[in-house]
């Protein structure tokens, strides 16, 4: 089976919300450090991307969960792969991802984060699929609502293709 890819939200479209996005947490943060967390693999671009435009100072983290398999169908089954390497107590602790699509995968790690005492928790999207939620999340900062299609590109993958795309595209299985 293969696949095209119908370009949902280009390269600029993605840049100028975020520059957005960017400016918003920027003032929320003033006088502070975040400290962001981002979780990979999906989430390194816009984390990268979100990082450059920030003129609060930042310092990072990465962690790794498995969620999905090889296709476009979620596992249900949430575990860490790869654990904070800092400390998060007493931190502004941004949590930066890809895309809340059931929402399963945030609520666990927003739990399990929160659990670590940082001072205060917050979450940021680049994507979020309000209609395939499954567990209730609170998104802070979402750069762009999308319907049920699988995407692909600034992160996000299509069996661990197309991350690389510079701009947000509908996977069509031909
Ligand atoms: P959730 O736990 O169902 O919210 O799934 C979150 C994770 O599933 C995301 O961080 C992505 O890695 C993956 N995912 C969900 N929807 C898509 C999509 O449309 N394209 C690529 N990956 C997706
Ligand atoms: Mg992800």
């Amino acid at each position: 089976m293969s696949e095209t890819i119908r370009v949902l939200l280009s390269e600029e479209e993605v840049d100028a919300k975020i520059n957005e996005i960017a400016k918003i947490i920027s003032e929320d943060y003033n006088g502070k450090q975040v400290h962001l967390l981002c979780v990979l693999k999906g989430g390194v671009f816009f984390t990268c991307e979100l990082a450059k435009r920030l003129t609060i100072p930042v310092s990072m983290d990465f962690l790794s969960v498995s969620s999905y398999g090889s296709d476009t169908k979620s596992s249900g089954v949430v575990k860490i792969v790869k654990d904070l390497d800092q400390a998060i107590d007493g931190k502004d602790v941004l949590l930066v991802e890809d895309i809340v699509d059931s929402g399963r995968t945030l609520s666990y790690l927003l739990e399990y984060l929160g659990n670590k005492n940082p001072r205060s928790l917050k979450l940021c999207t680049l994507l979020d699929k309000p209609e395939r939620r499954v567990v209730n999340v609170n998104v802070d900062y979402t750069c762009f609502c999308i319907p049920d299609d699988f995407v692909v590109g600034y992160g996000l993958d299509y069996a661990q293709k197309y991350r690389n795309l510079p701009y947000i595209g509908v996977v069509e299985l031909d």
